[in-house]
């Protein structure tokens, strides 16, 4: 069943939110792209309907537009961007919306390696984002680990997502989503404070995929079969 709660993928022009859109949409869910420019957003969004179909819940606006028309706030932008952008968006948040954040704080956004990550001084991209939102919206961290090759193709998306959070009820609602994409295993991954490893990982990841030349994920194994979500 769709959620019927509109979700908007800020930054969703780029391969990581346009990925995760194109599945969102796929799966029937409400999605608005955002973009700083709303001509942009619709452009991403008309790709996805072509592909999709022209039932597809899929349109574009600009960033604060379309955060302001959504409960369920991704975001997909660079690090460099990321506290410049909340603190835009931080009057257009609704009460009662959970923010999901998927930036990775990679060396690259200053000039540096795509394989380190920076020091952040909350402890991570996905924590800075907790201290700019809005008192009482829930701030959860997903998908770092879920490569943008993956979600553009047509195939299942071999991979779990770890989700974290200080609010529990904010994980079991973004493991619901992350499950409505296919092949993907959503995990608790406990407090936001372990975002900072799954930042890391994508750093490690990325290291992979250069040396292998690969897509590569993560899967964890060895859990009880109730601990994995799945679709
Ligand atoms: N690519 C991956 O496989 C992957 C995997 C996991 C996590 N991630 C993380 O997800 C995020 C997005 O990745 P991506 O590869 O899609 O990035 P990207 O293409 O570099 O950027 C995504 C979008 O962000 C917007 N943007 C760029 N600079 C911005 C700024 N300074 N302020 C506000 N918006 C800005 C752009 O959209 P507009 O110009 O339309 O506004 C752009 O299309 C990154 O933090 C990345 O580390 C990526």
């Amino acid at each position: 069943m769709s959620t019927p709660r509109p979700i908007a993928v800020l930054g969703g022009t780029g391969p990581e939110g346009f990925g995760l859109a194109l599945r969102w949409a796929q799966a029937g869910e409400t999605v608005i792209i955002g973009s700083r420019d709303a001509k942009r957003a619709q452009d991403a969004a008309e790709k996805i309907k072509q592909r999709v179909g022209t039932n597809a819940k899929i349109s574009g606006n600009e960033n604060i537009a379309a955060c302001a028309a959504a409960d369920f706030l991704v975001l997909t932008i660079p690090f460099e961007g990321h506290a410049a952008l909340l603190k835009q968006l931080k009057p257009a948040i609704r009460p009662g919306s959970i923010v999901i954040d998927a930036t990775v704080p990679l060396a690259a956004s200053v000039g540096g390696r795509a394989t380190r990550t920076l020091g952040v001084w909350q402890g991570s991209a996905a924590q800075e984002t907790a201290e700019l939102v809005p008192k009482g919206i829930s701030v959860v961290a997903a998908f770092q680990n879920v490569g943008a090759e993956l979600l553009n193709a047509d195939g299942l998306v071999d991979c779990d997502v770890i989700v974290c959070s200080d609010d529990p009820n904010a994980i079991q609602v973004v493991c619901n989503l992350a499950t409505k994409i296919p092949g993907v295993r959503a995990l608790d991954g406990g407090k936001l404070e372990n975002a900072r490893i799954l930042e890391q990982i994508t750093a490690l990841l990325i290291g992979l995929n250069i040396r292998h030349k690969g897509h590569s994920g993560i899967r964890i194994t060895g859990l009880p079969d109730a601990a994995y979500e799945l679709v």
